[in-house]
């Protein structure tokens, strides 16, 4: 079937484990699941895991996330029996950037962040998504302005493959419901004031009532708080 076709029929979908078991039955090991270990994710990746038992799940490795992720990320392979694809940066522009620059240059300029996130995130990203043929995400709406119009099921252009937010619609309130009625493992940090979580560096706690991406990337004007990863999403 052709990709305009099955973009069609998945977008008819509304309910979030109805998009995941019909993209698991229409693209089998070609269909991947990003997971930062964020609370979205963990939902995703739990009902992943009661479609299918050989879930394809990887994760962006970028050597400075905290350890409380790496915590989480254990846990997780635990509880479920499962491992994550692992996708780490190149090494030798990993090399170059932290030889030339030093390990702290994302909060000297944008350029710089980006660049940082370009090397950690966004080229392990590509390398992973040639592997697939589709991809999921647990972007949702609410977490930001930016967001707000993120579809369940879109056409990602620069990766040429079709892409799934299947958790678009729901509220914080459902996904914390979720995870907490089905006792799946969740970062720590969520409990120490950190509704978002990056690289340790890149995040910190945020006040109570505060928006949710305010703690990420928070020495930069907020209309910049992407990484990259999602530059083909609608919004
Ligand atoms: S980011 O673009 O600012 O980093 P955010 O942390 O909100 O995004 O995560 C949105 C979604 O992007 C996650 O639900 C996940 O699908 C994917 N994602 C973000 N970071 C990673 C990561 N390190 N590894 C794999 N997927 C990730
Ligand atoms: Fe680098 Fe920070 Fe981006 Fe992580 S979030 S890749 S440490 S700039």
């Amino acid at each position: 079937m052709k990709n305009s076709d099955i973009l069609l029929k998945l977008e008819s979908i509304t309910e979030a484990e109805e998009l995941l078991a019909r993209a698991a039955a229409e693209f089998d090991q070609h269909l991947l699941l990003a997971s930062s270990l964020s609370v979205e994710d963990q939902v995703l990746t739990h009902m992943f895991l009661n479609i299918t038992q050989k879930p394809r799940i990887f994760v962006l490795d970028t050597g400075r996330l905290p350890q409380e992720t790496y915590d989480t990320m254990e846990k997780t392979m635990i509880k479920y029996g499962i491992t994550y694809e692992v996708c780490t940066p190149p090494q030798d522009k990993l090399m170059s950037l932290l030889t030339e620059k030093g390990p702290n240059s994302f909060y000297h300029s944008v350029e710089n962040r980006k660049e940082c996130c370009f090397i950690r995130k966004v080229i392990p990203l590509q390398e992973k998504l040639k592997t697939g043929q589709a991809w999921m995400t647990g972007l949702r709406q609410e977490q930001s302005p930016q967001r707000n119009l993120v579809p369940m099921v879109e056409w990602d252009t620069p990766h040429d493959m079709i892409k799934l937010n299947p958790l678009a619609h729901w509220t914080t309130e459902k996904v914390w419901d979720y995870i907490k009625k089905n006792s799946i493992p969740y970062n720590l940090l969520h409990d120490k004031g950190y509704p978002s979580i990056g690289c340790a560096p890149c995040t910190r706690a945020i006040k109570s009532g505060a928006p949710m991406r305010s703690g990420r990337w928070w020495w930069e004007d907020p209309t910049h708080k992407e990484c990259g990863l999602h530059t083909g999403t609608r919004s």
